[in-house]
């Protein structure tokens, strides 16, 4: 992406535009729409330390695969297992929604992120595109043919918080 659109993005991307857009995302998802979707917390005392948000994949008419929209640890928790259990949380909702495949569009420029999906077990099965600012790049999807495989022998940890309104 060159510097001018990132640039842009991180002038527009203000914290609160994105407070917004999650408030909208989170009140939106209460009344129903997506009508299948959840968006889950990891927090602890000192607040917020990441997020999820998974729901129908786009362009699936058969209504049994879903996609991971966001997820994202605040930089100095990652490594600590935090990014592993929104994921493992969101599939086990997403699951009980009834969708059995996962998959996960990600910059195929984001490295680190590739790394961790394929730890989790995630296959690199295919090839996208992403239109930001204009310019198209190159995406990884990742599929989990059995969304339940990231699931197995692991519940839901106590400290995830679902959050269905605004506070
Ligand atoms: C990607 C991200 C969510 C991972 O979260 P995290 O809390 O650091 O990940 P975890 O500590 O739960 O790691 C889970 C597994 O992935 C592995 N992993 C995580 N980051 C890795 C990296 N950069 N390189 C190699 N492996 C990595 C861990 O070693 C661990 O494997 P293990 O279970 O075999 O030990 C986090 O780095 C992040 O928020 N990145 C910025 C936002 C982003 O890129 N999101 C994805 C967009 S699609």
């Amino acid at each position: 992406m060159p510097d001018v659109a990132f640039q842009k993005r991180v002038d527009e991307w203000t914290p609160e535009v994105s407070a917004r857009g999650w408030a909208r995302a989170i009140a939106e998802l209460s009344d129903g729409n997506p009508e299948r979707g959840v968006i889950l917390v990891a927090e602890d005392d000192g607040g917020l330390l990441g997020l999820v948000s998974g729901s129908a994949a786009e362009g699936d008419l058969s209504g049994t695969t879903c996609e991971i929209g966001a997820l994202y640890v605040l930089p100095r928790r990652r490594g600590q297992g935090i990014g592993g259990s929104l994921l493992r949380a969101a599939s086990s909702h997403l699951a009980g929604l009834g969708y059995t495949e996962l998959h996960i569009g990600v910059l195929s420029a984001n490295r680190p992120a590739r790394a961790f999906y394929e730890a989790m077990g995630g296959h690199a099965k295919g090839q996208g595109t992403i239109d930001e600012e204009g310019y198209l790049l190159p995406l990884t999807i990742y599929t989990w043919a059995d969304i339940t495989d990231l699931n197995r022998d692991w519940t839901v940890p106590p400290w995830t918080a679902e959050r269905t309104r605004p506070n």
